[in-house]
């Protein structure tokens, strides 16, 4: 192991890194997609309720134990795990999760991100301004994606370069360090995705309502399909377990990506305040910024009935379709369009890097590889494992990846580390260690809520998700006969990630084992 640890520079560049791993497509593109497609105020309730009792625990949960792990030498979950239960010698490969989970989204993630990237220099160039109506819109983004066999996108070529580009400049913030690179990209991305956020908010909220026919299509009703509070949907499992969902997603927990950037904290740093601070950052930017984009934009085009159709009909319709298209319309729509798309990428590579670093990480301090030999490794390794959803897209293969990734590994790696730090490690401890340089004081009703409601809740949404939707997915019931040969291929790759990540825990441990043997 390098003896001297990657550090954060500032109190603030930890927070805005962690802010910056949060705020991300998830909280521009998912977020609007899931409030519409489960009743928009009907979706909030659940949404906040999840958000104080499992996803801020959470939070305070993976700062802690990443602090502490730092302190043992570790930045990732198996350690991290192990330095939590020292007793028990299988515990580390528990957290496996906490570097295959990011691994996996990083295989899909770079993608989308690099297509923000695409449509940012499209809206410059003048390509989508031209483009007329939503069936345009939606054949551009399929070509774009690869559909088309003749024309300016035969070949994926385009989204292929955009890919590159973009994998290259993850790759090299990754290669300049937790400080150099990093927070140095956090320090002034966040600001500017954040000014541009409110630049777009404004401007959504200040639209008047271009149909004649219905005045009542404003952006005020607009934010009130959003928020009028919908009290019925609250015994609906499906809109409680979207809501946590994208409560996971959006803060960056349960996945391992907390515990590694925190692990670069000094042992007398506060955790509690930062951890509040990035976890709200990350609201105000989905709840409000993100809230006040997509949804009354689309509202007042569209209204309120088509927004839930659109929300249907794909994941990436209301961001890449709905909204350049309304661009269009409206003076000064071509910089508008590249404020959204940029403002997009931004949020995404502040997100993806956050995700390359637990791989990173572990090499750099399980095999005592260099940081700069760690990226390396990564990069040829995930170069290669990116294409499947490059060019298998339309095949259902970024989707399945995001069932794995997104969701399953979240919610069983949360359920396994809110257990372990406040049952096994102990509240007790944990309490002290949150507390520890903290400058804030947490309300002692958390104490309880992390030991007893958080796992509860995350035990009931596991059971739920066992015995409902996950046996569908993973009997691959719902795709299409001609897809499965690919969802099968790439499940197999996968599985043979999950093998080589065992071994190589295994080694690391073996190798550690010998050498503190020799010391004596
Ligand atoms: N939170 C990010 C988003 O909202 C995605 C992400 C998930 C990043 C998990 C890191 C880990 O887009």
């Amino acid at each position: 192991m390098s003896d001297v640890r990657q550090r954060w520079g500032t109190k603030i560049g930890v927070v805005l890194a962690v802010a910056g791993s949060a705020v991300g497509l998830g909280n521009f593109l998912r977020f609007p997609v899931q409030a519409a497609k489960n009743g928009g105020g009907a979706f909030m309730i659940p949404y906040l309720i999840i958000f104080v009792l499992v996803g801020i625990p959470l939070v305070w949960a993976e700062w802690t134990a990443g602090r502490f792990g730092g302190g043992h030498g570790h930045s990732t979950s198996p350690g991290i795990f192990q330095a939590l239960w020292r007793k028990n010698r299988f515990i580390k490969y528990l957290g496996i999760g906490g570097i295959f989970g990011p691994f996996l989204i990083y295989m899909y993630y770079v993608y989308i991100e690099s297509w923000c990237l695409a449509y940012a220099y499209y809206s410059i160039t003048g390509q989508l301004s031209v483009i007329s109506g939503s069936q345009g819109f939606v054949d551009f983004l399929t070509n774009f994606q690869g559909a088309a066999t003749t024309g300016t996108f035969a070949g994926t070529v385009p989204s292929i370069i955009f890919f590159l580009i973009t994998f290259l400049l993850n790759m090299t913030v990754t290669y300049f360090g937790i400080r150099g690179g990093i927070e140095k990209l956090c320090n002034i991305a966040m600001p500017l995705l954040l000014l541009f956020g409110i630049v777009l908010a404004v401007r959504v909220i200040t639209l008047f309502a271009p149909d004649p026919l219905h005045p009542d299509w404003s952006s005020i009703n607009g934010l009130g399909f959003l928020w009028n509070p919908d009290f019925s949907a609250l015994k609906s499992a499906k809109v409680w377990m979207a809501a946590a969902g994208q409560i996971f997603f959006t803060l960056s927990v349960g996945i391992g990506v907390i515990l590694t950037y925190s692990s670069y904290l000094r042992r007398k740093d506060d955790v509690a305040l930062s951890g509040l601070a990035a976890g709200s950052t990350n609201e105000f930017a989905e709840v409000i910024l993100g809230g006040s984009i997509v949804i009354p934009a689309a509202f007042i085009f569209f209204g309120p009935g088509d927004i839930v159709e659109i929300a249907n009909s794909g994941a990436f319709d209301l961001g890449f379709v709905t909204m350049p298209q309304i661009f269009t319309q409206i003076p000064l729509g071509a910089i508008f369009s590249f404020l959204w798309f940029f403002m997009l990428f931004l949020a995404g590579i502040t997100s993806s890097v956050s995700i390359v670093q637990p791989s990173v990480a572990f090499l750099e301090d399980e095999y005592n590889l260099t940081r700069q030999k760690s990226v390396r490794i990564f990069a040829i390794f995930a170069f290669v494992l990116c294409f499947p959803a490059v060019l298998f897209l339309h095949r259902g293969v970024l989707d399945d990846l995001d069932f794995w990734g997104g969701n399953f590994i979240i919610v069983i790696s949360a359920t396994i580390e809110v257990i372990l730090l406040a049952w096994i490690f102990g509240i007790n401890k944990a309490w002290d260690e949150l507390h520890t340089g903290a400058r804030i004081r947490v309300p002692r009703i958390f104490r309880f809520i992390i030991k007893f409601i958080t796992p509860t809740i995350l035990l009931l949404i596991l059971g739920y998700y066992l015995a409902t939707d996950w046996w569908d997915v993973i009997a691959m019931k719902e795709i299409d006969s001609a897809n499965i040969p690919y969802i099968l291929g790439m499940r197999i790759v996968l599985l043979g990630v999950l093998v080589l990540l065992a071994v190589l825990i295994l080694i690391a441990w073996r190798r550690r084992g010998k050498r503190e043997y020799q010391k004596g």
